[in-house]
């Protein structure tokens, strides 16, 4: 089962490793805050996640969720493993093609594609549109014709679910902005004009991320049925979004359900007359445990009962915790019986700037550094030079036990 805390990190003879490196010997070799990834871990999560998905009897295919970590070695990873790719721009078509995933298996999804994107995402003939508006598919039925071209269309239908997670990731409801009602789907049918140069061959929704509680998730796999049935003609595939939770803790409540109960719930809800091809779009529970935030101890303040360590990542390098109030796991170099209750803070100059609150460590000095786990999902994706600083360096440690710099260097300071 996959429901247990899972992270490559561990303890061996009170030094913290990954797998079986010494990451204070990694940090010899490169400099403080940097994003270090599992290859190993990267591989088993999406393994993982494939094996289940056969239990479905369907064709299926993964396209992984480019935003969550978009990094050109680890998506080269997952190309080879046979991901596809769930993009929302034209920079991420062209990260997804240039490393090696074909366009046969790129879905493009998002409110907002610009007339340029829909045009380069014509060019490169990708699986599918997942199309939120009409007026998206009047602009796409408009620019194919113009190329002599048939887009290929998935309507990204809003089911009018509440998933409980965070208020910033919850998307299947009326008031979010994505996504088309399912009236509004099958009205567009009777419009042919719309259709003269798209076809549709599909059906997503994507109700959120960080989804514990699976509840939501089924009834917005009901709708999607129902309003399959409803179209007069048989399509290609549905697509089943991503947004699976992972535990971020030991303790966490509610626990992140197993793929397999995921699988579960697909087979409960999805319910179609006719066999079609399952897409899916997981980004987090792939690559959130593949990676780790490593960052130095720059010193120590006490301030009566309060007590901080300052690290010399911030929240623009991992913004999670200061973005959604996420609790992140925080690993210290060494183990020791002697504990501080301590704020991990960075060096920004805001107080959301905090990695974790009144958190037990061993006492920590600028010789020492840090680990925050699960941090592979919309870690570097979402970081930023907000206080003109550089952003972070990825490094990997690959599956033959071999660290590699995988990002691309930034230098701030000099320029
Ligand atoms: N498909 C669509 C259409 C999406 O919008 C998303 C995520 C995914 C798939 C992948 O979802 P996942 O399997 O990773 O949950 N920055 C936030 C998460 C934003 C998610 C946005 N959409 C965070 O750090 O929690």
């Amino acid at each position: 089962m996959t429901t247990q805390y899972d992270c490559p990190l561990n303890f061996t003879n009170n030094k913290l490793h990954i797998e079986n490196k010494d990451i204070a010997e990694i940090i010899k070799n490169q400099p403080t805050p940097f994003y270090l990834y599992s290859e190993n871990e990267l591989i088993k999560n999406y393994c993982a996640f494939s094996e289940a998905a056969k239990a479905l009897d369907a064709e299926y295919e993964i396209c992984f969720a480019l935003k969550s970590n978009p990094n050109k070695v680890l998506l080269r990873t997952l190309a080879a493993l046979g991901a596809g790719a769930d993009i929302v721009s034209g920079g991420e078509l062209t990260r997804a093609l240039n490393a090696g995933i074909a366009a046969s298996k790129i879905v493009f999804s998002g409110v907002g594609k610009t007339e340029v994107e829909i045009n380069q995402a014509l060019d490169a003939d990708i699986y599918s549109f997942n199309v939120e508006s009409i007026e998206e598919l009047e602009l796409i039925n408009e620019l194919a014709s113009k190329k002599n071209k048939i887009a290929r269309i998935a309507f990204r239908l809003n089911p009018k679910v509440e998933a409980i997670t965070h208020k910033y990731i919850s998307t299947g409801y009326k008031t979010h902005k994505f996504g088309l009602l399912k009236k509004d789907i099958l009205e567009s049918l009777k419009n042919e004009s719309l259709w003269k140069h798209a076809k549709l061959v599909g059906l997503s929704v994507h109700i959120g991320s960080q989804l514990t509680c699976l509840k939501a998730t089924g009834e917005a796999f009901k709708v999607l049925s129902e309003c399959v049935a409803h179209i007069p003609f048989e399509l290609e595939f549905v697509d089943l979004g991503g947004g699976l939770g992972v535990n971020y803790s030991k303790t966490q409540e509610p626990k992140a359900p197993s793929i397999e109960e995921y699988m579960n719930v697909i087979k409960e809800n999805v319910q179609i007359k006719y066999p079609l091809k399952i897409v899916f779009e997981p980004g987090r529970r792939i690559i959130a445990s593949a990676g780790v935030f490593i960052t130095s101890v720059i010193r120590t303040k006490q301030s009566e009962d309060c007590h901080f360590v300052i690290v010399d990542g911030g929240m623009n390098d991992f913004a999670r915790p200061s973005l959604y109030q996420a609790y992140h796991e925080i690993f210290p170099s060494y183990r020791s019986e002697n504990m501080v209750t301590t704020d991990i803070v960075g060096p920004i100059c805001e107080t959301a700037d905090c990695f974790g609150e009144q958190r037990s460590l061993p006492k920590l000095s600028s010789k020492d550094f840090i680990a925050i786990a699960d941090t592979g999902a919309y870690g570097y994706s979402m970081s930023s030079n907000y206080n003109l600083r550089s952003k972070p360096q990825e490094v990997l440690l690959t599956k033959n036990g071999e660290i590699k710099k995988i990002g691309e260097l930034q230098d701030l300071n000099s320029i």
